[in-house]
């Protein structure tokens, strides 16, 4: 097969989003806003990034049709991500537009959980089967210290996220993931306790090497701590059982603690490659479809979406982004070269 034969919109066959090394592209992440009420660290710089104005952040109704198109050309997994995403009013549109795509496609959300509590209805309602909640600390006086916010906001905000993610677990059927970003001098101490979650909730706790992407001015190379580092750091606790690869696992390698309800993921996205089998696509709050979160090459849906373009262009438009993609990336611990959209806009 030629690279043009992926790009033929007419063969039904191959219409399909599929790179020219044959991975598949099913998975959707939407950055469905870049406003944020946190300035997470690794993020964003403590002043914040400009913001972008209102006309240039895609609509729910442009958003839901790149979903829409996307849907069939096989994509079955669909994340929102922000930004933080319960922070853009009428969520739920785009959600039950999401919802009613058939086959319906797996539906998920990334969000910090401060305004989780609130929002649980409409996302379950909306068929939404997991939460990331993005949790870097499990003690309130430090909240404040890694998501931008002072003392006080900080210990009201995690009692926020804290609750959020109680009555996420109480919901029937509703997956939930704690996402931690490993910070060496900030959260390195606290492993073994996010770990001990576990044992009694049944959460899937990720530790996440920090990548220096994004508004990468603000990494800090010092705080880098490998996803080696942080298992090391649990030897205390027990052997840990590694779990099965499964279909559809992502980049995360699984491990359960002795009679844990729940389980703990690594995820090493500088210290090893798991480019091998990336099978994501994303769309930034802008309407860039961005093939990898390392490069810099990323294709405009805008003019097509605000310029009369038909759903066979946004879908020519869609096997040309997935030509694009990367084999793998060259990143490195200390090599901070920014991805062409910042990390607020694009989502994790
Ligand atoms: N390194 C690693 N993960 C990041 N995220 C955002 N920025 C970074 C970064 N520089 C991830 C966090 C957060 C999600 C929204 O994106 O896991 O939970
Ligand atoms: Fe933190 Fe997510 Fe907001 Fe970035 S977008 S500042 S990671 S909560």
């Amino acid at each position: 097969m030629t690279k043009a034969d992926h790009i033929s919109p007419g063969s039904p066959g191959l219409r399909r989003l599929v790179d020219p090394y044959g991975r598949r592209l099913h998975y959707l992440r939407l950055s469905v806003t870049d406003r944020c009420n946190q300035r997470c660290l690794y993020c964003m710089p403590p002043s914040g990034i400009a913001k972008l104005n209102h006309q240039e952040i895609l609509s729910l109704e442009e958003q839901a049709r790149v979903a829409r198109v996307a849907h069939s050309l096989g994509v079955d997994k669909i994340r929102l991500t922000g930004g933080e995403p319960l922070l853009r009013r009428d969520l739920p549109v785009l959600l039950q537009a999401l919802g009613r795509l058939s086959p319906r496609p797996d539906l998920r959300l990334t969000t910090n959980g401060r305004l989780l509590a609130a929002h649980l209805d409409q996302i379950c309602q909306a068929g939404v089967t997991a939460v990331n909640v993005s949790l870097d600390t499990l003690r309130p006086e430090r909240f404040g210290l890694i998501t931008g916010l002072d003392l006080e906001e900080g210990r009201r905000a995690f009692a926020a996220v804290w609750e959020g993610i109680r009555a996420a677990l109480a919901r029937p059927g509703l997956t939930v993931k704690l996402n931690l970003v490993l910070l060496k001098g900030l959260n390195h101490d606290e492993l073994v306790d996010f770990a001990r979650l576990t044992l009694d909730l049944p959460l899937a706790v990720r530790f996440i090497e920090y990548m220096p992407v994004g508004a990468a001015k603000t990494f800090a190379p010092e705080r880098f701590l490998s996803a080696d580092q942080a298992l090391a750091a649990l030897a205390g606790l027990g052997a840990l059982e590694e779990l099965p690869r499964q279909a559809g696992d992502g980049p995360a390698q699984r491990f359960r603690l002795p009679g844990a309800a729940g389980e703990l993921g690594v995820i090493h996205a500088l210290s090893n490659h798991f480019c091998v089998t990336c099978n994501r696509l994303r769309l930034s709050a802008e309407g860039r479809l961005v093939p990898c979160l390392f490069s810099d090459r990323n294709l405009d849906l805008k003019p097509i979406l605000r310029g009369g373009g038909d759903d066979a262009a946004l879908a020519l438009a869609m096997l040309q982004a997935a030509a694009m993609k990367p084999r793998h990336h060259q990143q490195t611990q200390t090599l901070a070269t920014p991805s062409g959209c910042a990390m607020s806009r694009l989502g994790g």
